[in-house]
């Protein structure tokens, strides 16, 4: 039986895995993961759940060969925490969910899961579940179909496929994938069919809803946290937006304080967060994988560690100081810009304080100038006074006459 396990050693190396500590894989399918754990523990211990007959029994002889520290539990893991206190277990060191379909259930035609072979509808992952896809596509009224549709298989033409199956069915009841494939053709046209491929949007809305997937998980998430030890870590693969969204919100909320008592010195036990998140963004297959297993192509995985109430004050004490640190750098940083900004303000002001003053300079320079050339013609004025002087004198001395405006000396006779 070909069947790969996604992100198989991403996975694994995620839970951080201890040869001592106790492991559960929620959804041990074939048994990849599980293998993979098991060939890890020397005195740990792992418990498989798993809600398929098949998988388990095939999955039990595989673990065999690897070692016997197994127990495998045939159920929904929305029970995880109640079937683990039947085994007096009330803390572990890992979980691992790798959520969906195996291979094997998909390609196994009598499952009713694949739009590509012809099947009575079916989709049950547990066969003693009540609902299966008859009864979702034979029973729900057209509100119901159009909205699991809508929100489970994020299909466009929900309403339009609900309406024809409705009415389809009023005539003759529908049994198989193949007429329901038909069904949804005839309801949007070739065109568009062969576009976009709403079938395969349908039967993953029909699937979840039959499986409840996201209810469970939604469930199962809080119980799986609470079960962690300190230093355990969750691993969880998930191969559409709906579940991703899932997970990605439950570990955020629970890794983060609620705003409402982020300013407290001492943030109190219940607030404080639970969980450290491995991994900020999804880790994704590699390209090798997904040329190996396109079925891996949509997979994302989540890794997230319990981080105990001292532990998680430490940390963030820890944050606040770096925050303060980060505060004080930020004033030493605001100055310096300052700083640096004023530099050519300050450059352009001292330049026009200095040109201001170089022109009241040159102004008065100018007016030395004016004052010395005034003194210098005074000087002069005043030396011809004192030469005119002189020479009127002489001119008296000797009996002239001085004349002032000719300079002409000339004799009384
Ligand atoms: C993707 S396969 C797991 C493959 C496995 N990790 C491996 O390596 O072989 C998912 C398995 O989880 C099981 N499963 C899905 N949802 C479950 C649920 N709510 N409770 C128990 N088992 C579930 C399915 O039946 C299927 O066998």
């Amino acid at each position: 039986m070909k069947h790969y396990s996604v992100m198989l050693k991403e996975a694994i190396d995620g839970l951080d895995i201890k040869e001592d500590g106790i492991y559960v894989d929620c959804t041990l399918g074939y048994g990849g993961h599980s293998s993979e754990i098991l060939k890890r523990l020397v005195a740990g211990y792992l418990y498989c759940f798993d809600q398929d007959e098949e998988a388990i029994k095939y999955s039990r002889e595989r673990l065999k060969k690897i070692g016997k520290r197994f127990t495998i539990i045939q159920s929904n893991f929305v029970d995880l925490k109640k079937k683990l206190k039947e085994q007096k277990i009330s803390k572990v060191d890992g979980i691992l969910f790798d959520l969906g379909l195996s291979s094997p259930q998909i390609d196994d035609a009598s499952r009713g899961f694949s739009f590509m072979q012809d099947a009575p509808l079916d989709m049950r992952m547990d066969k003693s579940n009540k609902l299966d896809a008859k009864k979702v596509v034979n029973t729900y009224s057209i509100e119901e179909l159009t909205n699991i549709f809508f929100l489970y298989g994020e299909e466009k033409m929900s309403r339009m496929i609900a309406k024809k199956i409705v009415a389809t069915r009023r005539e003759k009841e529908i049994n198989t994938t193949k007429e329901l494939v038909k069904i949804i053709e005839s309801a949007v046209g070739a065109k568009y069919f062969n576009k976009n491929h709403p079938e395969r949007q349908i039967f993953q809305a029909i699937r979840i809803e039959v499986n409840s997937e996201l209810t469970v998980l939604n469930e199962v998430l809080p119980d799986a946290i609470d079960l962690l030890n300190k230093g355990g870590r969750i691993s969880v693969i998930t191969f559409h937006s709906l579940e991703d969204r899932i997970v990605k919100q439950i570990f955020k909320k629970e890794s983060e304080i609620d705003d409402l008592v982020k300013g407290l010195p001492e943030i109190p036990e219940k607030y404080l967060p639970k969980l450290k998140l491995i991994n900020k963004k999804p880790i994704l297959p590699s390209e090798e994988e997904i040329k190996e297993n396109s079925r891996s192509k949509s997979a994302k995985l989540r890794i997230v560690e319990r981080v105990w109430c001292d532990m998680a004050n430490k940390q963030i004490k820890k944050q606040r100081k770096f925050l303060r640190l980060l505060r004080g750098e930020r004033a030493i940083y605001f100055t310096l810009a300052l700083i640096l900004l004023a530099i050519p303000v300050c450059n352009v002001y001292t330049k026009a304080i200095l040109s201001e003053s170089n022109i009241a300079l040159e102004e008065k320079k100018t007016e030395i100038r004016k004052q010395e050339d005034i003194n210098d013609s005074l000087k002069m004025e005043i030396s011809e006074l004192a030469s005119l002087d002189t020479i009127q004198n002489v001119a008296t001395e000797y009996g002239l006459t001085y004349q002032n405006e000719n300079i002409k000396v000339v004799t009384n006779d």
